[in-house]
């Protein structure tokens, strides 16, 4: 008799991006340029390092664990009551405590393939019964097999939008077609970590706009993307209050450190910053757009700071050799996309390596 819970012996691990110092050890770079995790190639705010440096006195005070000052700003930017937003140690954590809220042993929960792999993970961890369903050939979430699928037994529908690894969104008429048809019942969780990148699309689903007239709705987002803290880890979720207040009672208390608060309230400070970052992700994104383009390849339209991208040679392959060249790539193996590999946004001069060195790798 194993002494764990029956569901690890065969839980997926999640595979993150390799880091920056384990490939330069490995193959003796001095420098890298990492564009696999979906970071903020500017870095964060300088209001939020500022912030950082003040808050650096305080660590030997326990941070406010209902982080009242930082939900409060997110409450009054959104329009939303205090009681309607959490703070998670990441979103990964919130996606945790979605999970460990929501899910008796039997529920089932439905998401997207590929798509964010921690849905997959948290779920089936506490017993549930995953349902994932490809991408159709658009790459899109296959609404129509999704609504095949719900019955009774179904707790959460994972929405990814915009979708990891893919980056495309999912258009605003037919999502909220689906959603008019979901049993009210049904959770309905909206991954919304690249949302700024998106909503200046009008073909794009604002969440919000739903939880308005849809209690069992949960919006997710992050500060780890377009805020650039990911180090801080830092992320929220919009819902009711009735299940904000059940997620509250297992987040941990004091589950968001101190600085990453401070960092955070800073950082929401900084409109400019998140302009620039936007900014200069279209750069990047368009500069790898005209190379795919002139070299016949296929790509998915971006509506996040990573493309991706079918590049015509195995992903295992261009992967070990972008990174002997000091790139760092996620390869699409990963998901069952052989030929294809996932590029996050960088700085201009990044973005030129990695194009320089995916050109050696793919001629
Ligand atoms: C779709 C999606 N959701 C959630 C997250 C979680 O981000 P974090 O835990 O850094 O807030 C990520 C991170 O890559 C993501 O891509």
């Amino acid at each position: 008799m194993s002494i764990f819970r029956k569901e690890l012996a065969s839980l997926k691990e999640y595979v993150p991006g390799k880091p920056i110092e384990d490939v330069m050890k490995e193959y003796g770079l001095t420098s890298i340029v990492k564009l696999a995790s979906n970071e903020n190639p500017l870095g964060p705010s300088k209001k939020a390092i500022e912030a950082i440096k003040r808050e650096a006195e305080n660590i030997h005070l326990y941070p406010d664990g209902a982080a009242l000052e930082l939900r409060q700003k997110l409450a009054d930017n959104h329009d939303l009551e205090l009681d309607q937003v959490l703070i998670g140690s990441g979103g990964e954590q919130i996606l945790k405590l979605i999970a460990h809220t929501l899910i008796n042993e039997g529920d089932e929960v439905i998401f997207g393939a590929p798509s964010f792999a921690l849905y997959d993970i948290m779920s089936s961890h506490i017993g549930a019964k995953c349902i994932s369903l490809p991408l159709t050939d658009d790459f899109k979430h296959d609404l129509k097999a999704f609504e095949e699928h719900i019955n009774e037994k179904t707790k959460i529908v994972y929405i990814c939008n915009p979708n990891n690894p893919t980056g495309n969104i999912m258009p605003k008429p037919e999502l909220l077609e689906f959603i008019g048809k979901l049993p009210e019942s049904v959770v309905l969780m909206l991954d919304e970590a690249y949302f700024e990148y998106a909503i200046h699309d009008p073909e794009y689903l604002d969440g919000l706009e739903v939880l308005k007239n849809r209690p069992n709705t949960i919006i997710l987002r992050t500060f780890s993307k377009v805020a650039g803290l990911a180090g801080l880890r830092i992320g929220y979720c919009f819902s009711s209050v009735a299940i904000i207040k059940e997620m509250s009672k297992i987040k941990g208390v004091f589950n968001a450190n101190r600085i990453g608060q401070a960092a955070a309230l800073a950082s929401l400070d900084d409109e400019e910053h998140i302009k620039n970052t936007v900014a200069l992700n279209k750069k990047s994104l368009d500069l790898m757009r005209d190379y795919f383009n002139a070299h016949n390849m296929t790509y998915v339209e971006s509506h996040t700071n990573f493309i991706f991208a079918n590049i015509n040679t195995s992903s295992k392959e261009a992967y070990v050799e972008l990174q002997k060249r000091g790139v760092i790539i996620r390869p699409g193996f990963l998901w069952g996309f052989e030929n294809w590999i996932r590029i996050s946004s960088g700085t201009i001069e990044q973005t030129e390596v990695l194009l320089k060195a995916l050109d050696e790798v793919i001629n």
